[in-house]
């Protein structure tokens, strides 16, 4: 409040100090707005695709031949999750380092994140939500909840779908070649110890 009594330095400084606070106000408004309407035509602008860089692309997911029209600049990973709400794939780096992404291309594992969806055409990806064969787990699954292979489970998806191609190439043979070939599926909860021993009890025929 400006005292009506009071003069000189003191109430002008009272003064500037309300209309710098009232200017800066306006400022933080107007700079609200600006950035809201930059992030507004920035996020409609990473919906629609420049001229030219627009594809239809016809894979089969999870058993199903789809048909799609894409942006060539997105990735398998925002495919799956942003436009087919196949959301089990998680976004963790997407960078290719934590593996929390991992899906199946043609029966081989890809960090979904590094993949473009452009070359997805003609290919068979498989994601968790197509792993099981009807209403039952698949026994990946059903001995990652037997061996207490998860606690948040934001990694499970991947851990899981990294597990069955490791033991479907050869590589579960023993606990030092299973971390081996984990390795790049990082469980930041550290439920290593189940990991290993769901992937070796499905390995060894253990679990049904
Ligand atoms: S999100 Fe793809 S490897 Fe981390
Ligand atoms: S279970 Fe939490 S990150 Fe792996």
């Amino acid at each position: 409040m400006t005292d009506p009594d009071a003069g000189g330095p003191a109430s002008l400084i009272e003064l500037d100090r309300r209309e710098v606070l009232v200017a800066g106000a306006g400022a933080a408004v107007a700079l609200t707005l600006e950035t809201g309407t930059a992030q507004a035509q920035a996020s409609a602008g990473a919906e629609a695709a420049p001229p030219g860089t627009a594809m239809t692309i016809r894979p089969r997911i999870n058993g199903r031949a789809m048909s799609v029209e894409i942006d060539t600049r997105t990735s398998l990973l925002d495919l799956l999750r942003e436009r087919l709400q196949l959301t089990g794939a998680k976004k963790g780096c997407d960078h290719g380092q934590c593996g929390a992404c991992t899906v199946h291309l043609d029966g081989q594992r890809v960090a979904s994140c590094l993949t473009l969806a452009a070359k997805m055409d003609g290919r068979a990806v498989t994601t968790i939500e197509g792993l099981a064969e009807g209403d039952g787990l698949h026994p990946m699954q059903q001995a990652f909840i037997d061996h207490d292979a998860l606690q948040c489970g934001y990694c499970t998806p991947g851990q899981i779908m990294a597990a069955v191609a490791c033991v479907r190439e050869g590589h579960a043979t023993d606990r030092a070649s299973i971390r081996e070939y984990m390795s790049g599926n990082i469980c930041r909860c550290g439920a290593y110890v189940g990991i290993v021993a769901a992937i070796e009890a499905v390995a060894q025929g253990r679990q049904a």
